[in-house]
């Protein structure tokens, strides 16, 4: 039987990828995100031998994110890896004006990942079992003075994803918590400095071979360029 993967945010850099590594791996992809043209694009780049199924998905847009994953695993006649990949940064500091900006990263970074996940084990379990990975970050270790609120919302997420680890487990559901370094995504192209930076393709293969291998909980969470 032909496996499959569901990736949000996967109009662009990591999640965009992500699908041209795994789609040479025999695998059917459910790619989302909010802008259509560049993931009907996408399909076409992947080519007529990986069957691809795309739907526009704004990850902040909550009540939505179970009907789409829903309706694109149905497309692919079930899904056994579920990747929350969809994510955003932004530079925001207290007292600048700037607080629209915060809610927005936790909106996306974390309620649209938990939502993603939320959705992404109902699937699985229906399935009766598979995988669950999420996109945090090293920033996500300590906070960072250049993005506070992103390296909250990755905090948060890995946080999250540690917490629901077990219990999903008793569903056959692995957990995968990846901590990238610097990748080289329109997400940091702004930044002077990038220590570390590898590409996105170089990235993705990284990212691909971990999630095969399940990659489990700290201390062996997964960390690129560091
Ligand atoms: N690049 C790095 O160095 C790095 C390092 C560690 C972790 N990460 C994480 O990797 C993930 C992917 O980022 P990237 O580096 O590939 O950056 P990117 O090129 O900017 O990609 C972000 C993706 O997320 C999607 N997205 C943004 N807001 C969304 C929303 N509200 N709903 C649905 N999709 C949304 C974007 O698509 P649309 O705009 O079309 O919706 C895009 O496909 C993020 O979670 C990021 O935090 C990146």
């Amino acid at each position: 039987m032909q496996k499959s993967i569901l990736i949000t945010g996967a109009s662009t850099g990591i999640g965009r990828a992500l699908a041209f590594e795994f789609s040479p791996r025999g695998y059917a992809l459910g790619l989302c995100a909010r802008r259509m043209e560049l993931l009907e694009s996408l399909r076409d780049e992947l080519g007529g031998e990986t069957q691809v199924a795309i739907a526009r998905l704004d990850v902040a847009e909550l009540e939505s994110v179970p009907e789409v994953l829903h309706k694109l695993a149905d497309e692919l006649g079930g899904v056994q890896i579920v990747i929350a990949n969809a994510g955003v940064g932004e530079r925001s500091y207290p007292g600048e004006g700037t607080f629209h900006l915060d809610r927005k990263v936790i909106e996306i970074n974390v309620l649209g990942a938990m939502a993603t996940i939320d959705a992404g084990a109902e699937i699985l379990k229906k399935e009766g079992g598979g995988q669950i990975v999420g996109i945090s970050s090293v920033a996500g270790f300590r906070g960072l003075s250049s993005t506070p609120a992103y390296s909250a919302s990755k905090a948060a997420l890995s946080t999250y994803m540690e917490g629901i680890r077990n219990h999903l487990k008793k569903h056959e559901i692995a957990v995968t918590v990846l901590n990238p370094g610097f990748i080289d995504t329109q997400i940091n192209t702004h930044r002077r400095s990038r220590p570390f930076l590898i590409s996105a393709e170089k990235g993705a293969r990284l990212m691909a071979d971990m999630i095969k291998k399940k990659f489990g909980p700290p201390p062996f969470r997964f960390c690129l360029g560091l």
